[in-house]
């Protein structure tokens, strides 16, 4: 497969210049082994178009930066094997977030955003000891959490999924991840009724229509069916409750 002539679709569009209008490019590229479209990209910024805007910093799929929509599926660009995909490769930003320009967009504000609106930090109202030693947590919880903090908040979830294309404030699968981290967590002393108070609508679990774009998407393979089940059954007995 390596040698082939690869042709690229990438979006362009600076918002910054207001002459600028969103178009297609195409650039063509040879193609080597191993080839991701990161390197590719790469490439092509470096050999034929110094002005192609991207983001990247570990080409490790750990940072979550270089989310984009390849040949229409949110992936990461460092983990996309080029020989994976036909010759012809369309590239285009993730949609929801905030274009920066060309593939680049803005993950961190929305993702800060969500982390605020869902206080995502530990509610206690116990005082740090810096002497004492750390709380002993059974294997099982320790588990959980570490499940749901694999997520590198790169956004593919969010882009594929429906509901978070037509509602701007809803949590998305990243976001209800990172409620279900919190709740399994025995430090955090919130009640299914104040969780209910920041999710139980249709912006949180109730606007999710569960036909699962987002587990298909994750690039981590974070069991994001089982999350929003689990989140969803308690705000349903806490729904029902009140
Ligand atoms: S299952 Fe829910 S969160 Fe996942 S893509 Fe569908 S609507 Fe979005
Ligand atoms: S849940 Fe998966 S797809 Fe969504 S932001 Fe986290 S790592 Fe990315
Ligand atoms: S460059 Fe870090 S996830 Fe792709």
């Amino acid at each position: 497969m390596a040698n082939r002539q690869l042709t690229f679709n990438i979006f362009r569009y600076n918002p910054t210049n207001p002459k600028d209008k969103p178009h297609m490019q195409t650039y063509q590229l040879q193609e080597t082994e191993g080839m991701t479209i990161f390197v590719a990209l790469n490439m092509i910024r470096e050999e034929q178009d110094p002005s192609l805007m991207f983001d990247f910093v570990c080409r490790a799929a750990i940072c979550g930066s270089c989310g984009m929509l390849i040949n229409g599926k949110p992936r990461l660009a460092c983990r996309t094997l080029t020989k994976d995909l036909p010759p012809e490769i369309t590239l285009l930003p993730l949609p929801v977030f905030k274009l920066i320009g060309d593939l680049s967009v803005d993950t961190g504000t929305w993702f800060r955003h969500i982390s605020l609106k869902t206080e995502a930090w530990i509610h206690t109202d116990k005082e740090f000891d810096p002497r004492a030693q750390e709380e002993r947590m059974d294997n099982k919880t320790a588990y959980d959490i570490y499940e749901a903090e694999r997520c590198i908040e790169c956004g593919c979830c969010i882009a594929g999924c429906l509901t978070a294309n037509l509602r701007p404030e809803f949590l998305g699968a990243a976001g209800l991840n990172r409620v279900a981290r919190f709740m399994v967590d025995p430090r955090d002393k919130r009640s299914a009724k104040d969780y209910f108070e920041v999710i139980g609508s249709d912006e949180g679990t109730f606007g999710c229509y569960g036909l699962m774009a987002c587990e298909d998407n994750c690039p981590m393979e974070l069991p994001l069916q089982q999350q929003l089940a689990f989140v969803r059954r308690k705000m349903a007995w806490a729904g029902l409750k009140r």
